[in-house]
C-alpha cells in the first residue's frame, strides 16, 4: 500500500504539472480527491489494517492528501490567470476616455492672447470686484453719468460703508484695467485685458448679467487712428481667418476723444446686404477710439507726451458671431449637449 501511495504521488504530480485548462483541472481532481477518486479508494482501505499499519499508511496517506490539494491550489491561481489573459481580445477596439475640451469662449480667448502678444502686448487681468474710482471716474465717468446708475451696475454694500466716496462695484466692463495698468507699467505700454463682466440686465436671448470682454489698450508717441485701424484689421482677418473690410463710425465713450463704433462688412453676404446685416452691408463689432487725455492723467502721464487707442470688444458676442450661437444664456448654461459641439 505504500507502495501504491507513492506511485499514485508521482502519478498524479506528472499529470497536475500537464494541466492546461480549467477543464482538466477539474477532472483530475475528481480522478484523484473525488469521492470515487484514487486517493479516496486507498482512504477507504485503511480501516482492514492493523493499528499499526493505520497509524503508519494512515499518516503517509494524509500527507499524500495534503500535498495533491496544495498542488490543486496552485494550479488554480495559474490556470485563472491564464483564462484572463485568454479574455483579453487584442483585436477589439479599446474602451474611449470621456475628455474634456476648453469651452468656446476660452477657445477664443486664448486664440486672441496669441494674435496679441505676436503683436508685442501684454497679456494683463484686473479684479472683478472694483473701486467706483477705476470703473468710472478714471475713465472720465462723470460722477452722475447714467452708467453708474442702480439700473446698469450691481453695487456692494460692504464697499459703501467702507468708503462712502469710493464704493465697491462688480466692474461693468474691462476697461477698468486701463488706468490700474498705466498706473503700474507707465508708458510705453501694450495690453490686453480679458475678463468677465457684469450688469444689472434682465436676461434674455441677447442679454446676460455675466458676460466676457477684451479690453486693449496702446499706449505711445504719436499714436494715431492708422495705427489703432492697422491692429484691429490684422485682428479680425485672424479671427475670421479671412480679409476683412472695417469701418469707423462716431461714437460716445467718455474715456476716448474721439471714439468709434468699428463695424466690419457682412460675413454672411460678404458686403452685398442680407438680412443679417438688416441690410447695410455692415455690422457692428467693437467699440474703440483715442485714449482721452483725462485717462492719461489719471495714470499719471502727460497727454502732451504720450497718447494711445483703445478698444472694447465684447467676447461673448464674438463668439457667438464666429460660431452663429443665438442665445447668450447658453454661453454659460454647463449644457453638455451645447459644449460638446466644440
Ligand atoms: N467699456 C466699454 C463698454 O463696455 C467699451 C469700450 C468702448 C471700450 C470704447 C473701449 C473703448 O476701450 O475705447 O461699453
Amino acid at each position: 500500500m505504500i507502495e501504491e501511495l507513492k506511485k499514485l504521488k508521482e502519478q498524479a504530480k506528472q499529470e497536475i504539472e500537464r494541466i492546461k485548462n480549467s477543464q482538466e483541472l477539474r477532472d483530475l481532481e475528481v480522478k484523484y480527491l473525488g469521492r470515487k477518486g484514487e486517493l479516496t479508494n486507498i482512504l477507504r482501505q485503511l480501516k482492514d489494517l492493523s493499528a499499526e499499519e493505520k497509524k503508519k499508511i494512515g499518516q503517509l496517506a494524509n500527507e499524500v492528501k495534503n500535498d495533491l490539494v496544495e498542488q490543486f491550489c496552485q494550479i488554480k491561481i495559474e490556470v485563472e490567470a491564464n483564462k484572463k489573459r485568454e479574455e483579453i481580445d487584442l483585436t477589439l477596439p479599446g474602451q474611449k476616455f470621456a475628455r474634456g475640451r476648453l469651452h468656446p469662449l476660452s477657445q477664443v480667448q486664448y486664440q486672441l492672447e496669441d494674435i496679441f502678444t505676436s503683436m508685442g502686448f501684454m497679456v494683463l487681468d484686473g479684479p472683478e470686484l472694483e473701486s467706483e474710482f477705476f470703473n468710472f471716474e478714471a475713465l472720465n465717468f462723470i460722477p452722475d453719468h447714467p452708467a453708474r446708475d442702480m439700473q446698469d451696475t450691481f453695487f456692494v454694500e460692504e464697499g459703501r460703508k467702507s468708503d462712502p466716496n469710493n464704493r465697491l462695484v462688480l466692474r461693468t466692463h474691462t476697461s477698468n484695467c486701463q488706468v490700474r495698468a498705466i498706473k503700474e507699467y507707465g508708458a510705453p505700454l501694450r495690453a490686453i485685458f480679458p475678463g468677465r463682466c457684469f450688469r444689472h440686465e434682465a436676461t434674455d436671448a441677447c442679454h446676460e448679467t455675466t458676460f466676457y470682454q477684451l479690453e486693449g489698450l496702446m499706449i505711445d508717441k504719436e499714436i494715431s487712428i492708422a495705427h489703432l485701424i492697422s491692429v484691429m484689421k490684422t485682428l479680425l482677418t485672424e479671427v475670421f481667418k479671412k480679409e476683412i473690410k472695417i469701418r469707423l463710425r462716431p461714437g460716445y465713450f467718455p474715456f476716448v476723444e474721439p471714439g468709434f463704433e468699428l463695424d466690419i462688412s457682412c460675413l454672411i453676404c460678404g458686403g452685398k446686404k442680407c438680412p443679417a446685416c438688416k441690410h447695410s452691408g455692415w455690422v457692428e463689432i467693437l467699440p474703440c477710439g483715442l485714449v482721452h487725455p483725462n485717462v492719461l492723467l489719471a495714470g499719471g502721464l502727460d497727454p502732451k507726451e504720450w497718447s494711445g487707442f483703445a478698444f472694447g470688444m465684447g467676447l461673448t458676442r464674438l463668439v457667438m458671431m464666429k460660431y452663429g450661437i443665438n442665445d447668450i444664456r447658453l454661453m454659460q448654461s454647463g449644457d453638455l449637449r451645447f459644449l460638446e459641439q466644440f
